[in-house]
């Protein structure tokens, strides 16, 4: 149950408002903000709080550019998306929590935004350095964390931050994804369908297990099925494999039979001779020729998870179902999202987490007959294992009236 104060138990009438975003965006070949929807996602955050009289110090990491300043990972273009999305100047501090970070945050006055530069310029960061923790409190006056998508990391922004600036607070962003998440392992309604793809079961194995107690199927794709399919006995040509887990995969199958859960793998698959592209030819998905490679489910599987999908009351999809990049690959995958969207009409709770699969209910144009569309690719795979995320546990706990 989500039971954090958010920002709406905060007084940001007059006070300098510390905003965590996940600004990790992908840039385009002009350098430019190529996909602005984690942005998007935190402006009711970031309305609210100037609608109510306070100045935001906003910050984020981009990219991985282990603590030292890299042009290619300024936050620049993210102040000029920001800027345009909110309609007014949104300067960008030369330093994180520096001299001009300070001398910027302290002119601030209600209604004006400024956005720290890259996080992860700063060693401290990924260590959750004291010192910059401190630095970073010195800031401003209360602290609203709406990056989900980096709640499983224990940073300095998202951790030492929290416990060093209180008020510390769950912006919208945030709540939203923990509510929309947290219903599918708080009494999920049945019947509880999990789509589970990606290239490899040793990222998926730990969300399969704890979903096991939860669901009532598992529909599994993606070049993780032949794993499965591989432990079992089939044969799976040049399919995906990973050889030191096929005992794991035997393992969860057998645990599912034990449990009553119905594991439905892609039963047909289309091949081709390349990932790359080329002519594809179905066939079952465990005699895979010796030459040819799995690339996507086959049709057969198409319509069997989605009768699965529709008739479900709740479901999770998270990895594509093949090589969904290659257009002649993608038939599986664009079938899902578009089964999940149908499966919403009919009022089912549906959550779709995980990069490819988020990319691909965009590209088939159903994102918005979805039920809630995860930010987070390793923070909702976390929560989904039923780990704690360290930034989430960082806020403060909603603290009821007593009668
Ligand atoms: C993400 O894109 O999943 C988050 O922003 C976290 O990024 P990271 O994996 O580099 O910590």
């Amino acid at each position: 149950m989500f039971d954090k104060a958010t920002v709406r138990d905060l007084d940001a009438q007059g006070k300098r408002v510390l905003v965590r975003a996940d600004f990790n965006v992908p840039l385009g070949p002009d350098g430019e903000v190529s996909d602005d929807t984690r942005i998007v996602e935190t402006l009711p955050t970031l309305r609210y709080l100037l609608s109510k009289g306070a100045a935001i110090v906003a910050m984020s990491h981009l990219g991985r550019p282990k603590g030292k300043p890299e042009p290619g990972a300024s936050l620049a273009p993210v102040a000029r998306r920001l800027s345009r999305l909110l309609r007014q100047d949104v300067p960008l501090t030369t330093d994180v929590a520096g001299p001009d970070s300070s001398r910027l945050a302290k002119g601030l006055v209600g209604g004006q935004v400024l956005l720290l530069e890259n996080l992860r310029f700063d060693p401290g960061e990924e260590k959750n350095d004291p010192a910059l923790a401190q630095r970073l409190a010195a800031l401003g006056d209360a602290y609203v964390n709406d990056a989900f998508g980096a709640a499983h990391r224990a940073h300095a922004s998202t951790v030492g931050l929290p416990e060093r600036r209180k008020p510390a607070v769950a912006g919208f962003l945030m709540q939203k994804e923990l509510t929309a998440l947290g219903a599918l392992l708080d009494h999920p309604a049945k019947p509880f369908v999990a789509v589970i793809g990606g290239a490899k079961i040793s990222g998926k194995i730990d969300v399969l297990e704890h979903l096991l107690g939860l669901v009532d199927t598992f529909l599994i794709g993606g070049g993780m099925m032949f794993t499965l399919v591989k432990a079992q006995g089939g044969a799976i040509g040049r399919s995906l494999l990973e050889e030191d887990k096929l005992e794991t995969a035997a393992h969860f199958l057998r645990r599912a039979q034990e449990k009553g859960v119905r594991v439905l793998v892609a039963p047909d698959c289309r091949a081709a001779a390349s990932p790359q592209g080329g002519e594809t030819r179905v066939v079952a998905s465990d005699r895979v020729p010796d030459d040819w490679l799995g690339v996507d489910i086959g049709p057969e599987s198409e319509a069997q998870f989605r009768a699965e999908i529709v008739g479900a009351r709740t479901v999770l999809w998270n990895g594509p179902m093949g090589i969904f990049e290659v257009p002649a690959f993608a038939s599986g995958t664009l079938s899902v999202a578009r089964a999940l969207a149908d499966a919403t009409k009919r009022g089912a709770h549906t959550v779709v987490g995980g990069g490819d699969s988020v990319a691909a209910v965009h590209e088939a144009g159903v994102a918005s007959h979805i039920t809630h569309v995860s930010t987070g690719g390793g923070a909702s795979l976390e929560f989904l294992e039923g780990k704690t995320l360290p930034g989430v546990q960082a806020l403060d706990t909603r603290v009821q009236a007593v009668s």
